[in-house]
């Protein structure tokens, strides 16, 4: 039998079986010992495939227990020790947080079958004895979906947050608005949704010049229930939600809505690229954002809030004379310097509402920060370690390897995507905090995050297939804060030596479409048509994007 402590993913601090096991049945109770009153909840709540009672109980009964202990000084926050032994399982942890984790770790011990919605007839809930301690290297474990460029519905979501949980990423940083759509419920300026929401069409290739479009409308938007829904159920699982309102480019579709508001592109955009649909950065856009931000903020009451600042063309803003006199006013030597002024007014309004603001790495460039603000950094090495130096929060999120979106081999079936390819031996060797590094640099490290664009992934399907099994061992870099080895001596994930082997049997009780490690199969390839792979993709449409960005004021420099 194989011995399911050496297949945990993400790999655990210590984990070590003994003779013996135990098995969860219909008299298993629940024990909160004292502090731990309330707890219980959490174990029904996330094992509820196995279609146990698992009531709460002063003590354990013949059919054993599993006890809840509560030690605050006992570990950090999301560390946890579990203990399966022949009468029960004893949990040890800090916070609820732990307790998430250490059920999820339990899962994992389980049959495969407790990751179907119900069992196959006849399954018996059967743990090896053994024991685990555990705690994350890293406090950010992210993963972006990208709902703007193709909206995936509320159910996609609530799915993704239980298969995150399953890999212990604990943040859902959801991409809400981009020049393609705006997926978010406004009840004060309803326009914003009812216009910003669908485009008559979308453009198939790569190629932005041929310009071959499908011709159907595509759309949808979260209402503010939905979006409150989706974060009280991710913050069940130990999941915080980052939504984000990119700005001040990417704008389109707000545009689109409200085109007093900004310069450039006055439509939801139906092709992909950098646009020139850009809000102007005075006081009246800071207002009408915070409008927006408060009735998200009133919806989804998250620490985080990410506010873009990606790939800002700002040509626009210096031939305006409304803008040009602003700057003048404010002192500023340049309008790229407005960029940051207005990132920074709009991070004070998030921080009178107790969110700190999250960017990407241009914001950095521009001044655009905060003292608590957090950079993602996804332009390289170099741009991640000076923000770093300057003394910003850091998260990874560097193009090579957490853009999922990217190939996943160079195969010609491969289906068509962005760039690439970005391996799973790539994803495995990704060293999230360089030892390179000086120690005050390192500390600055949150974690790491994975982005899955969408531009190309149209489908659920195609989702699985560009972000299964990557974002399986990316969990595991995530968790030790190393390079990780779940994926056996070759990474190659076939060869039945790593964890990953193993993990592959949940990941198809779950019910995910991933991508085998011979190559797609026939149904998940490019074929022949719009979706067929294009070579030259490796590296082109990346010098392109940092071409742009220098022409546009922007100093940072990709090391990717
Ligand atoms: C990005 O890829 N524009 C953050």
């Amino acid at each position: 039998m194989t011995d399911r402590y050496q297949t945990l993913l993400p790999r655990p601090g210590s984990a070590t079986a003994v003779n013996g096991t135990y098995e969860l049945t219909a008299g298993t109770g629940v024990v909160e010992t004292p502090g731990a009153e309330g707890m219980s909840q959490v174990v029904r709540e996330l094992l509820t495939s196995l279609r146990l009672p698992l009531p709460t109980v002063a003590q354990a009964g013949p059919a054993g227990a599993v006890t809840i202990h509560l030690e605050p000084t006992s570990g950090t926050a999301e560390s946890y020790r579990l203990r399966v032994h022949e009468r029960g399982v004893d949990i040890v942890v800090a916070t609820v947080d732990g307790l998430v984790n250490a059920i999820h770790t339990l899962r994992q011990l389980l049959p495969d079958d407790t990751w179907r919605a119900a069992p196959r007839a006849g399954t018996h809930w059967v743990v090896a004895c053994g024991e685990v301690t555990d705690a994350p290297a890293l406090t950010w474990r992210g993963a972006m979906l990208d709902v703007a460029r193709h909206f995936f519905p509320k159910r996609t979501l609530l799915r993704y947050v239980d298969l995150l949980a399953m890999h212990r990423y604990n943040r859902l940083h959801l991409h809400l608005t981009d020049d393609q759509g705006w997926r978010i419920e406004s009840r004060r300026h309803p326009e914003v949704h009812r216009v910003g929401s669908h485009r008559p069409a979308t453009q198939l290739s790569r190629d932005r010049k041929a310009g071959r479009h499908d011709g159907t409308p595509h759309g949808g938007y979260y209402t503010l229930d939905d979006l409150a829904e989706i974060h009280a159920y991710a913050q069940e699982r130990g999941i915080t939600l980052v939504p984000e309102i990119d700005l001040p480019g990417h704008s389109s579709a707000l545009l689109a809505a409200r085109p007093e508001l900004g310069v450039g592109e006055h439509r939801v955009l139906t092709g992909w690229g950098i646009s020139a649909g850009v809000v102007k950065p005075l006081p009246a856009t800071v207002e009408f954002i915070g409008e927006l931000l408060d009735e998200l903020l009133d919806a989804v009451p998250t620490p985080y809030v990410h506010l873009g600042g990606d790939e800002c063309v700002i040509t626009d803003w210096a031939s305006d004379p409304e803008i040009s006199a602003y700057q003048k006013e404010l002192g500023l030597a340049a309008p790229i310097d407005l960029h940051g002024h207005f990132l920074r007014a709009l991070g004070s309004h998030l921080k009178r509402r107790a969110a700190r603001m999250v960017v990407w790495d241009e914001a950095f460039v521009t001044g655009g920060l905060l003292d608590d603000s957090i950079v993602m950094a996804w332009r390289g090495d170099s741009v991640a370690r000076r923000a770093a130096r300057a003394g910003y929060d850091v998260v990874r999120t560097p193009v090579y390897p957490t853009y999922l979106n990217y190939d996943q081999s160079d195969l010609p079936e491969e289906p068509m995507a962005q760039g690439g390819p970005i391996t799973l031996p790539e994803v495995a060797a990704f060293e999230p905090v360089p030892a390179a590094w000086s120690p005050a640099e390192r500390s600055r490290v949150l974690g790491l995050q994975f982005q899955a664009w969408t531009e190309y992934i149209a489908s659920e399907r195609h989702l699985d297939y560009m972000m299964f099994p990557r974002a399986g061992v990316l969990a595991d870099v995530a968790w030790n804060g190393r390079p990780s080895t779940a994926a056996g001596a070759d990474s190659g994930g076939a060869d039945g030596t790593g964890a990953l082997a193993a993990h592959l049997g949940r990941l198809a009780a779950a019910g995910v479409e991933y991508r085998p490690a011979a190559g797609p199969h026939p149904w998940q390839g490019g074929g022949t048509g719009d979706r067929r792979r294009q070579s030259g993709s490796t590296m082109g449409a990346e010098i392109e994007l940092h071409e742009r960005i220098s022409e546009h004021g922007d100093v940072g420099t990709a090391s990717t």
